[in-house]
Order: structure tokens, then C-alpha cells, then sequence
């Protein structure tokens, strides 16, 4: 590729497989999103307790930790999602059937919107109204549904198809 100008030899290099920056930020989201489950029960032991009991102070940190986690997942996902728009998605030298394009194109796409959704509904929640901490819930059962289905996609690429798709998210693909 020798005789590509610059911009094209790296927009070339990015079409094989996601960038640094793209897989730094995917695996720092599971990682938050992980956090986000114990420290979420810190939250429900709070609330659950006996209305005149002092908050335990290390349940208070991980509220806070909750917040912050879930608002850096936000920042995140909106960086991934600007990537997305501007570069597209890296082509793989066989996509697989409409089927598969259409199914993993919208596990995406819900993605994204669960990871914007779900920092919305919990500020609401924990700053403005409790009324929406079902919704908040709800949207955290959802996003575990898709990640699980998600990550049985991804293990089917990477066993069953013996394609590129795990490892472009991996190592990057040369
Ligand atoms: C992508 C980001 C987030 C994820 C994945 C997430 C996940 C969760 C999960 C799994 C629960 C427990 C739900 C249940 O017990 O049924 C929860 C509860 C809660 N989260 Fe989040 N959360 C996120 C962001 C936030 C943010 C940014 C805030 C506030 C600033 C927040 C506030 C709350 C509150 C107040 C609850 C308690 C709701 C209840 O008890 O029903 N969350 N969250
Ligand atoms: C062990 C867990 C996970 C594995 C093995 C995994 C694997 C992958 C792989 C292989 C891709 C690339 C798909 C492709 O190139 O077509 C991908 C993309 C993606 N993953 Fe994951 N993932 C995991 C967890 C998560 C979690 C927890 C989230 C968010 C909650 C997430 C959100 C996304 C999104 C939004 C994309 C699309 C990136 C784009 O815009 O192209 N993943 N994942």
C-alpha cells in the first residue's frame, strides 16, 4: 500500500479492524459495566433499609461510584458511537448472510441506545425522581439480555465461522 497517500493507507488500515482507541474504549465499557452491578446493590441496601437507619458510609462511596462509573460509561459510548458514524464499520472479507448483517447491525445499535439510555434514567433516578428507578431497572435487564446475546455472536464468529470478527475487536487484525 506503499503508494496510498496517508489518509487512505490509514482509513485502509482502519477498514480491516477497529483501532486502539475503539478497543480501549469497548473493554473499558464491560469493565464499568461489571462495576455498575455490586456497586448497584449498595443503592438497593440503602433504600431497602429501615427508613430511620444511618446509611452505612461505604454503601454512600459506591452510590457514588455507581454515578461516576455509569456517566464515564456515557462519555464512552458517545466517543465509540462518534467513531462509528464518521469511519463506519471495519468490512470483513465475508459478512455472512443478510440474517447475520441485519441481527448484529441492530444488537449494535441497541446497544448504543441502552448505554445512552441507561445514565439518563439513572441521574433522573437518583437526582430528580425515584419514579423512574423501575425504568432504570428495567433498561439494566435489557442490556444484560443483549450483552448476553452479544457475546454468543461473538463466540460463534470466533469457534463456529472461524472468521475475524472476535479478534478485530481483540488484537486488531493486520
Ligand atoms: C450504563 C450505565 C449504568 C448501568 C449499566 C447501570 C446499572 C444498574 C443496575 C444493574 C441497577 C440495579 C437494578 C435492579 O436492582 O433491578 C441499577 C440501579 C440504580 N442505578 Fe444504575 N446504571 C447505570 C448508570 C447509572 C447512573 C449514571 C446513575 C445515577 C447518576 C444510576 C443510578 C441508579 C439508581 C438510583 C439505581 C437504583 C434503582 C432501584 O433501586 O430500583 N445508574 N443501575
Ligand atoms: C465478553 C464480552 C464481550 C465480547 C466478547 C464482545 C465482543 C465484541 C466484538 C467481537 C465486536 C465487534 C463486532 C464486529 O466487528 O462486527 C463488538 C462490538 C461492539 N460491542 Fe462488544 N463484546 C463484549 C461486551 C460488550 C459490552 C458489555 C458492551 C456494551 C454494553 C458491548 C458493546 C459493543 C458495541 C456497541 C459494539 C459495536 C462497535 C461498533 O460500533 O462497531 N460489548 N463486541
Amino acid at each position: 500500500m506503499r503508494w496510498l497517500p496517508d489518509a487512505a493507507r490509514q482509513h485502509a488500515r482502519f477498514r480491516a479492524g477497529y483501532s486502539v482507541h475503539q478497543r480501549a474504549m469497548h473493554w473499558t465499557i464491560l469493565l464499568l459495566c461489571l462495576i455498575q452491578v455490586p456497586t448497584s446493590w449498595a443503592i438497593r441496601r440503602t433504600h431497602l433499609a429501615h427508613p430511620a437507619a444511618e446509611p452505612e458510609p461505604f454503601d454512600l462511596f459506591l452510590h457514588e461510584v455507581h454515578a461516576w462509573s455509569g456517566w464515564l460509561i456515557l462519555a464512552l459510548a458517545l466517543g465509540q458511537l462518534t467513531l462509528r458514524l464518521v469511519f463506519g464499520r471495519p468490512t470483513s472479507h465475508d459478512d455472512g448472510s443478510p440474517l447475520v448483517r441485519w441481527g448484529s447491525v441492530a444488537a449494535h445499535w441497541t446497544l448504543y441506545g441502552l448505554l445512552i439510555a441507561l445514565p439518563i434514567t439513572g441521574t433522573v433516578a437518583m437526582y430528580v425522581t425515584f419514579r423512574v428507578a423501575p425504568i432504570h431497572s428495567l433498561l439494566s435487564w435489557a442490556l444484560l439480555v443483549i450483552v448476553l446475546i452479544h457475546v454468543a455472536a461473538a463466540l460463534w464468529h470466533h469457534f463456529y465461522r472461524r472468521d475475524d470478527v472476535l479478534r478485530r475487536m481483540i488484537g486488531g487484525v493486520r
